[in-house]
């Protein structure tokens, strides 16, 4: 028998999930959940299924086994403890909340349900990051230096306000700090600064929207941002991240260990020091975050290597930079948050 899955928000991302899940002949696309019902349904034209504007409605007429949670920062919190409250494990993409009263609620909910979670933190299924991993974790970490570097602000319209995507440390380089847990383990405390460097409401003459903008009306984010992280281990970490416009994407990381100085490239790595290599990562690998919870459930085991509470600690990390903000760059304790 196959496995029902149902799909809620059908944006950028959903557009990944549905192609690699429609991959698969063992899973039903059942239904698709969008408040811009148009969304769900052009996606139940070209997968199958029904289309619905609320996530209630998929889940009380499909009765999926789960859904793939794909709304922006802002939105979630019912949408998850009501498919917990009826027993549907789900798949959510980061990052899992923007603040953590509301990312602590959605733990009790899936704690209670004891269903099976995923969160989409895709770069911990590269198998050049999972070597790194191992290759780390006989070593002492001295150094664990990222950065998110972006050629502009991305297209959605929530991105820009920070109380509806959670700014760029939360919404996205929140990939860079859980790869550093991933990698070194948990962090004990974050320091944090931010800046505003450019007037993203200027618009530059003859501006025409093409990829990432370069321009919106409105804009309360800090465009860069520096984090200093001290790991539990005693290792130091650091985390760039910046909006203003240069031409590229640049994700990364440098992971100082002794005897090791590792390079990470988005999902793909190379070493040098007491050992040499370089592994990149397998085509399409980011389909496997998704692929793992599927496969786990046709099993019948709801264990995963990305549980909500993962997710959790990741967001903790960032909110911790925020509120070291706040509090003038002092060192926040991991252990106020989580
Ligand atoms: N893992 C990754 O690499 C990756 C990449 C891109 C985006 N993301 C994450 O995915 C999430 C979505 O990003 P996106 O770029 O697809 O955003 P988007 O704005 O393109 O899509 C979000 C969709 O959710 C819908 N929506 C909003 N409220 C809803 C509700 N209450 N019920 C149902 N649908 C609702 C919107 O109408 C929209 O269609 C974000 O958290 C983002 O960080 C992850």
């Amino acid at each position: 028998m196959s496995l029902r899955v149902g799909f809620v928000g059908l944006g950028g991302i959903a557009a990944r999930h549905l192609e690699n899940t429609a991959r698969r002949d063992d899973i039903a696309m059942v239904g698709y959940a969008d408040v811009a019902v148009e969304r769900a349904q052009a996606a139940a034209e070209q997968y199958g299924g029904s289309a619905y504007q609320d996530f209630r409605e998929l889940y009380d007429q499909q009765k999926p086994d789960a859904v793939v949670i794909c709304t922006p920062p802002f939105v979630h919190g019912e949408i998850e403890e009501e498919a917990a409250q009826r027993g549907i494990h789900f798949f959510v993409e980061k990052p899992v909340a923007i603040d953590m009263p509301m990312a602590h609620r959605v733990q009790a909910a899936v704690d209670r349900a004891g269903i099976a979670t995923q969160v989409g933190y895709m770069f911990r299924f590269s198998e050049a990051l999972i070597e790194v991993r191992r290759l780390l974790s006989t070593r002492n970490i001295a150094m664990v230096q990222a950065h998110y570097y972006m050629p502009g602000l991305p297209p959605p319209t929530w991105w820009p306000y920070m109380q509806k995507g959670g700014g760029q440390l939360i919404e996205q380089a929140t990939h860079m700090l859980d790869l550093g847990r991933f990698l070194a383990g948990e962090v004990a405390s974050v320091s944090g600064q931010t800046a505003t460097v450019r007037d993203w409401t200027d618009m530059p003459e003859g501006y025409e929207p093409d990829g990432m903008r370069l321009w919106a009306e409105e804009f309360d984010i800090p465009d860069v941002t520096a984090l200093v992280m001290q790991y539990e281990s005693g290792a130091l970490g650091t985390l760039s991240c910046s909006l203003v416009p240069q031409g590229t994407w640049d994700v990364g990381f440098k992971v100082v260990a002794d005897g090791l100085l590792v390079t990470i490239d988005g999902g793909n790595a190379h070493w040098i020091g007491d050992e040499e290599g370089e592994m990149k990562a397998a085509e399409g690998y980011n389909a496997y975050v998704l692929y793992e919870l599927y496969d786990q459930l046709i099993a019948g085991s709801t264990e995963t290597s990305v549980p909500y509470a993962e997710g959790v600690s990741s967001l903790a990390v960032s909110i911790a930079g925020y509120e070291s903000v706040k509090r003038g760059g002092t060192p926040v304790l991991m252990s106020e948050l989580i």
